[in-house]
């Protein structure tokens, strides 16, 4: 079978950081109160940066990594050249020196997560945060792209935390919307992949549309998939259910555990799977990671392999052997043995 290849983790290292810096930064904030309103051109968001490709960010807002160990995010309009198209993202950045605040632009920026990446907007396009609570996406010609839909929700504020994480929370602070329930192709560290929902690829490297690779979590295993009809199966780690559940350490019958639901989460050093049970959250399997010293990202890349990534020093080191990987000494990749 052409496609029964392994996912592959392939460990990158770039983002050199300086070490220690008493120093804070968050520009033009972490946190928007509603109602605001962000127009894409750098007269209304004056918080940019081109690279040297011709890429540009318009941040709305930066949440700096505590530790300047590791990138900041950001989050608002990105394009590549020639850019025309912008999408409305989560991406890391560079900060280059702490006593002048500006992006560095020899660290080209990452796209973590996208609003709706199969319809690019224009300049102009315009980001609003509603009275009522809901975040709006539309395009210069007022054509909506994309929204929260929460609406109905009190939502009083949106908060870029540490870890990547986009959040609408309402007034007792709670959690309305998220981006980490919303994945694109990336996780970040701590961020779940839920039943039924998909990491699906970009389709090139240049190019934003939805590609052709999709990873799932169904109501029995990880798996991933070829778009196609009927999709190919190229990947697959099933669950045993009934041995997380029916064993003693719940005690219920195989008709009573009928009723859950299952997910992955990318953890510090490792990819773990979970079943939800009334409540209670029971590990299925680790497939372990290389522990990480400083942030992680995993990325459902154009060629099919899953791949996961990190900053560091400037100092490429592979990371330990782990039981379920077999380790290509030569590449540095990383291969998921045989489930
Ligand atoms: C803002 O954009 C205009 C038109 O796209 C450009 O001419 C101008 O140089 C830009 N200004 C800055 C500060 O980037
Ligand atoms: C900016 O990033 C480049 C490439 O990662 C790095 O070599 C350089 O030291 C960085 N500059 C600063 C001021 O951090
Ligand atoms: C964006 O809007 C401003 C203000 O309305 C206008 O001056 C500018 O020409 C517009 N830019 C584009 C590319 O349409
Ligand atoms: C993205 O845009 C497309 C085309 O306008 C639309 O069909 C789709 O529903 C949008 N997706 C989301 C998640 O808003
Ligand atoms: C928005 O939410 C309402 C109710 O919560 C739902 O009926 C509707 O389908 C949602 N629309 C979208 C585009 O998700
Ligand atoms: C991206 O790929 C899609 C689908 O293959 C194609 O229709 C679109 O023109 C491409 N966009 C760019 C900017 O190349
Ligand atoms: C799941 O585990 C149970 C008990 O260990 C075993 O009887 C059953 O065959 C397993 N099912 C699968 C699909 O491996
Ligand atoms: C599990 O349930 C059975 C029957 O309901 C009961 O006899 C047994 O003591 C229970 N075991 C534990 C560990 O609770
Ligand atoms: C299944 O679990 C959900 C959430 O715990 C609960 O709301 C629902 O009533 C349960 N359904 C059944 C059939 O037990
Ligand atoms: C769900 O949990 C509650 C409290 O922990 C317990 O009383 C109940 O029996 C559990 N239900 C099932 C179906 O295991
Ligand atoms: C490791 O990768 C190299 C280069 O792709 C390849 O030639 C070699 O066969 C691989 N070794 C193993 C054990 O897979
Ligand atoms: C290892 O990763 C590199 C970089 O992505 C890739 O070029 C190479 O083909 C991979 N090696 C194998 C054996 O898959």
């Amino acid at each position: 079978m052409p496609w029964a290849e392994s996912l592959l983790f392939l460990l990158f290292f770039s983002l050199p950081i300086p070490s220690s810096h008493a120093w804070s930064f968050d520009y033009p904030s972490p946190i928007a109160n509603l109602p605001s309103l962000w127009t894409n051109n750098n007269a209304t968001i004056p918080y940019s940066a081109t690279y040297p490709d011709g890429s540009k960010i318009r941040a709305i807002l930066v949440r700096q990594n505590p530790a300047w160990y590791g990138p900041f995010f950001g989050c608002g309009f990105i394009c590549t050249t020639p850019c025309n198209a912008f999408l409305f993202a989560i991406f890391s950045i560079s900060i280059g020196d702490p006593s002048n605040p500006t992006f560095n632009t020899s660290s080209m920026p990452r796209i973590m997560w996208t609003a709706n990446r199969s319809r690019p907007v224009k300049d102009n396009a315009s980001l609003q945060f509603t009275k009522d609570g809901n975040l709006i996406l539309r395009d210069f010609d007022g054509s909506l792209v994309w929204s929260t839909n929460t609406s109905d929700s009190h939502v009083v504020g949106l908060n870029l935390a540490e870890t990547g994480n986009m959040v609408l929370f309402d007034i007792m602070g709670k959690t309305v919307w998220e981006s980490f329930e919303h994945p694109t192709d990336t996780l970040l560290i701590g961020q779940s992949l839920r039943q039924g929902k998909r990491l699906t690829s970009d389709s090139l490297a240049t190019n934003w549309t939805q590609g052709q690779f999709y990873v799932t979590v169904l109501d029995n295993g990880l798996y991933a998939f070829i778009e196609a009809d009927p999709p190919q199966l190229y990947y697959q780690r099933r669950f045993n259910i009934t041995d997380a559940l029916v064993q003693p350490k719940m005690n219920i019958s195989s008709d009573g555990a009928k009723n859950y639901t299952t997910y992955i989460s990318f953890l510090k050093g490792s990819l773990s799977a979970f079943v939800s049970f009334n409540n209670t959250d029971i590990k299925l399997f680790d497939i372990s990671l290389p522990s990480p010293s400083s942030a992680q990202f995993m990325s459902l890349e154009n060629d099919g392999h899953l791949r996961v990534y990190r900053w560091d020093v400037a100092r490429v080191k592979i990371l330990g052997m782990k039981i379920n990987f077999s380790v290509n000494w030569t590449t540095g990749n990383l291969t998921w043995a045989a489930p």
